[in-house]
């Protein structure tokens, strides 16, 4: 986890989101850990990865990360600066070298806006005064790189198709010209051949722009595709960081997770239909291992003793007492 290259633009430490709740109405609050002591690097130039079941806190990390909600322990370096530390006026300056982009761009496009308005709009927040001729020429330029047509710039959102929205929604995280988007499921609300045009724009947008990716999807076939490093996260925690896409997977979590996404034969996916089985609550974890009612190599340790991520080979960590292979 050190970097002496000092090139990782994000680093996250011990970082922790509690979120309390009431069962009910009347019911007793409840606390639950959405995020629980993740540190992990992003590395410069590089994809990074994370993926887990829905619930299994990759938004709350996501927005953590851009210090949307704040933490309740740990820390997140962007460039070396703490986030948290960073009075508002200097953290309004600093969002807009890091951006993020949702899985739904309507909701986060105003419907009575064209294009070009949206695309205007984080000029107007972060208080940047372009004339309008700059603007005109800006916006036609973020069109274009994003590989939307010219006239589409006085079309309305729902005018336009999911895949085009989602070129929208890239269009103004691009505006301020980001070093580091957050990319939260951008395309799993995309049919399959939409959702590999989108990946190839940002394959594309990375390498001419520069940029660096936290990629986030429950999609460990598309991470796998797609990021140069995974980490893989269960209930709130990482369980497994993959240093590279050809790294095999050696938590039984995240190989049940391959199996689920890459096994074409029916006879095989007796281990993903584990994956179907007890999902503990992260509102009452149990003391081992989080995954140990749904692990096919479960023991008594695991019950017992909550596995510690460790490092297993040159950037592979793994959080199992029994690691595969
Ligand atoms: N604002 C919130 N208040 C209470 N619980 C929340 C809130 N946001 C998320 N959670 C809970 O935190 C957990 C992680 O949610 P989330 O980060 O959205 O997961 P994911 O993006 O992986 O599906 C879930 O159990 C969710 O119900
Ligand atoms: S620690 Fe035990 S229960 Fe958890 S994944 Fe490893 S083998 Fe399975
Ligand atoms: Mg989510």
């Amino acid at each position: 986890m050190v970097d002496p290259a000092g090139d990782n633009i994000a680093t996250v430490r011990h970082l922790t989101r509690v979120f309390t709740s009431r069962r009910g109405m009347f019911g007793p609050k409840r606390t639950m850990r959405a995020v629980n002591d993740v540190s992990l690097d992003v590395p410069r130039g590089k994809v990074t990865g994370v993926v887990g079941e829905s619930g299994c806190g990759k938004s709350t990390l996501a927005r953590l990360v851009l210090r949307l909600i704040e933490a309740s322990a740990g820390k997140v370096l962007f460039e070396g600066v703490d986030l948290g530390t960073l009075p508002a006026a200097d953290l309004r300056k600093l969002r807009r070298r890091m951006q993020m982009v949702f899985q739904d761009p309507y909701s986060s496009i105003d419907p009575r806006y064209t294009i070009r308005r949206a695309l205007l709009e984080p000029y107007q927040v972060q208080g940047v005064t372009i004339d309008a001729a700059a603007a005109r020429l800006r916006i036609d330029e973020l069109i274009a790189m994003v590989g939307l047509s010219p006239r589409m710039a006085d079309s309305y959102p729902h005018q336009l198709s999911g895949g085009q929205r989602q070129r929208v929604g890239i269009a103004r995280a691009l505006a301020l010209n980001p070093s580091l988007l957050v990319l939260d499921e951008p395309t799993a609300s995309l049919d399959v051949s939409i959702q590999a045009q989108i990946i190839g724009l940002l394959e594309a947008l990375k390498n001419d722009l520069g940029l660096t990716y936290l990629f986030i999807s429950h999609d460990l076939s598309l991470i796998r595709y797609f990021c140069d490093r995974t980490v893989v996260m269960y209930l709130g925690r990482i369980v497994e960081v993959l240093p590279t896409s050809r790294t095999e997977p050696r938590h039984h979590y995240s190989r049940a997770l391959m199996d689920s996404n890459f096994e074409p034969d029916p006879n095989r996916r007796k281990v993903v239909n584990r994956l179907a089985g007890e999902i503990a609550s992260p509102f009452d974890l149990p003391p081992g291992c989080a995954f140990a009612a749904r692990c096919p190599a479960a023991t008594e340790l695991c019950r017992r003793e909550r596995p510690v991520l460790a490092q297993h080979g040159l950037g592979h960590q793994i959080a199992c007492h029994h690691p595969i292979g």
